[in-house]
């Protein structure tokens, strides 16, 4: 079923606009005069929010697990809307995006590498092909397996090593091992997740196992116009300690050396055109171990970045990485020069476990503004993964280490109870 107004001038095709990024596209889609139209399911659509709804064109509602279809019923809608640039803005959908360009003749990524972004056995060959610095790696079907590969030794991983879904976001079922006896547990919950929500696409449950990158993290996000490269500025990221690394936060300038910003930014974009992007965003993440000048990429995604990084970006460089994206899948030049200086912080609320929630607290200190995603009474999950964030705030100040600790401050003073 199709409906909607109708073409008004350039238009894009955001397969699934519910991403966590979608409300950065809208807002750069009305800076630039660009109209937006929706590739989604009809149950997903039934439940957007009247902001994204009230921004929306025109909708495509399809199958998006069945690709022959998806891509069959994109195509019509692409040629009678007059679609001028496709995006995807929900990670799985990378690889239909890719396929879509190819196939309408729009700006887009490489369709031979469609799955790279998303599969991370797929992402590990791309890197290893191009000589992308990245963990050593090697795939188990099951515990056995795992045990098999992991075994310490000069052939096998070691500890600790990191046990991860092949498909998923989120740090949902990744886990730190220490050692062996773990090690079962952390393949089932890798493996727990057979379909995405909310549209039931299939996911590979192979299970990755990759050598422990010891370090600092940071991410630093490449927008690629016509092949060429135009790397944004590096993000330093703070995760939880332990078996499961949850994003605490995120900083914006990073604090690097500049020698070794640059190595981070250029590893990024080396990283984003391994995958096979060409024409959008890549969101890459890395960590340098001490005193190494070397950073080893953990994953690139095809996308914009989550976490309102874009908010961060922004605010901190004047730069729209959503504008920027925007303007390369509509094969423009991406306005991609920063025009200032300022240093952003954004610190997730965290609860002690999961259960229910009775309270949040967040204090209202100057140069910092929050915002609390759940409401008292709702369901907290127990702090394994990202979907546990109670709320978040964002500081701004002169320096990175003051944005850092304003929003560390505001973190301490607030109190989450739950139940
Ligand atoms: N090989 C590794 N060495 C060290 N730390 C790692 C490694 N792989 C993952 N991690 C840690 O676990 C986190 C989550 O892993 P990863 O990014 O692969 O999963 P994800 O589900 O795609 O996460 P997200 O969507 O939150 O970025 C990383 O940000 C990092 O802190
Ligand atoms: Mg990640």
């Amino acid at each position: 079923m199709t409906f909607g107004a109708g073409p008004r001038g350039p238009g894009v095709l955001l397969i699934e606009p519910m991403g966590n990024a979608g409300r950065f596209l809208v807002e750069a889609a009305d800076r630039l005069g660009v109209c937006l139209y929706a590739a989604t399911h009809e149950d997903v659509h039934d439940g957007y929010p009247d902001w994204l709804r009230a921004a929306l064109s025109g909708v495509c509602t399809t199958d998006l697990t069945d690709t022959p279809r998806a891509l069959g019923d994109m195509e019509a809608f692409c040629r009678r809307h007059a679609v001028a640039g496709i995006a995807a803005c929900f990670e799985l959908f990378t690889p239909l995006a890719a396929l879509l360009a190819a196939r309408v003749g729009l700006p887009g990524n490489d369709p031979r590498l469609a799955h790279a972004p998303r599969n991370k056995i797929l992402m590990g060959r791309a890197f290893a092909t191009a000589g992308i610095p990245a963990p050593r790696w090697a795939v188990a079907h099951d515990a056995a397996e795992a045990r098999r590969v992991a075994r310490a030794g000069p052939d096998g991983l070691g500890w600790p090593l990191v046990v991860k879904p092949a498909e998923q976001g989120g740090s949902w079922g990744v886990s730190v091992l220490d050692g062996p006896d773990r090690l079962a547990d952390a393949v089932a919950a890798a493996q727990r997740y057979t379909h995405a929500h909310p549209h039931g696409l299939e996911l590979d449950t192979r299970v990755l196992l990759q050598e422990y990158i010891p370090g600092e993290e940071y991410s630093c996000d490449t927008v690629v116009a016509g092949g060429v490269a135009h790397p944004m500025p590096v993000v330093r990221k703070d995760t939880t300690e332990g078996p499961y690394r949850i994003e605490t936060g995120h900083t914006c300038p990073s604090g690097l050396p500049a020698p070794l910003a640059e190595a981070v930014r250029r590893t990024a974009a080396r990283a984003a055109l391994a995958v096979g992007v060409r024409n959008g965003i890549a969101h890459t993440e890395v960590k340098i171990p001490p005193g190494a000048r070397t950073p080893y990429v953990i994953e690139t995604g095809a996308r914009l970045p989550g976490d309102n990084l874009c908010e961060v970006v922004e605010a901190a460089t004047g730069v729209s990485e959503a504008v920027a994206h925007l303007q390369a899948v509509l094969g423009l030049v991406p306005d991609t020069a920063p025009s200032r200086t300022d240093a952003v912080s954004i610190r997730f609320l965290l609860p002690a476990r999961g259960g229910v929630l009775r309270r949040v607290d967040i204090p209202d200190l100057p140069g910092t503004h929050s915002e609390v995603h759940l409401r008292p009474g709702d369901a907290v999950p127990d702090p394994v993964d990202s979907a546990c964030r109670v709320g978040h705030v964002v500081a701004r100040a002169a320096t990175a280490d003051e944005a850092r600790g304003l929003a560390d401050r505001v973190a301490a003073r607030s109190r989450v109870e739950v139940g």
